[in-house]
């Protein structure tokens, strides 16, 4: 092995990645991304800590029974608590139109690596074998250079620029969508 995997591991872009239903133990790993102001800074602003243990609950509830996909991203499959972010695929609705909807978060020690891009690849390949997400949306914040990137490289099409809630709390995003078949 060179001294370089010995000190850095294997390359991320080539190992290997489990996306895990979420669990009661992701409690930290939730906190950490929402309740962290530059890990909120495109998402409104950080949540409030008592709202994070319910949500898991729900969360947890929701994977369970198969309503929503809501994967943690886990890098060692030995240690499938250490958690580098979250990709999540869900029904959401305006009014009574509803539609599928994805989102996505990787903490900061494991950005700018191309992990977001491929746990996003990863869940998209899911869903398009699965057959019943369709049309997926996707809406980034326009000032989201990563995000918007993922989209842009993953053959999402921007439909424009609108004004969505995320948590209760409202910004600008780009509207992407794409096509995973059926729905
Ligand atoms: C957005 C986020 C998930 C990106 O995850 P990531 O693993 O760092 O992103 P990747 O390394 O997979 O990069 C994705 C794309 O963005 C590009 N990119 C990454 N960092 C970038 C930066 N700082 N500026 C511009 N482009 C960037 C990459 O080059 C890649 O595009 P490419 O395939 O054309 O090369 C992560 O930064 C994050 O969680 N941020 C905070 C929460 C958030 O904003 N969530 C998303 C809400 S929609």
């Amino acid at each position: 092995m060179s001294q370089e995997a010995d000190t850095f591991g294997p390359d991320p872009r080539e190992a290997e990645m489990l996306l895990r239903n979420v669990a009661p133990t992701d409690i930290d790993a939730y906190v950490a991304m929402r309740c962290d102001p530059v890990m909120m800074a495109e998402l409104g602003g950080p949540q409030p800590r008592e709202g994070i243990d319910p949500k898991v609950a729900k969360d947890v509830a929701d994977a369970e029974a198969d309503v929503s996909w809501i994967k943690m991203i886990v890098l060692d499959e030995t240690r499938p608590r250490e958690v580098a972010g979250t990709v999540t695929l869900w029904r959401n609705h305006h009014g009574d139109d509803f539609f599928s909807e994805i989102g996505w978060m990787v903490l900061p020690g494991h950005q700018g690596r191309g992990i977001g891009k491929r746990a996003v690849a990863a869940l998209l390949a899911d869903a398009r074998a699965d057959g019943r997400w369709g049309l997926v949306h996707a809406f980034p914040g326009v000032t989201n250079a990563p995000s918007n990137g993922i989209c842009r490289s993953l053959g999402f099409e921007l439909l424009g620029v609108e004004e969505i809630e995320f948590a209760g709390r409202l910004f600008t995003s780009n509207h992407w969508v794409v096509d995973t078949g059926s729905g």
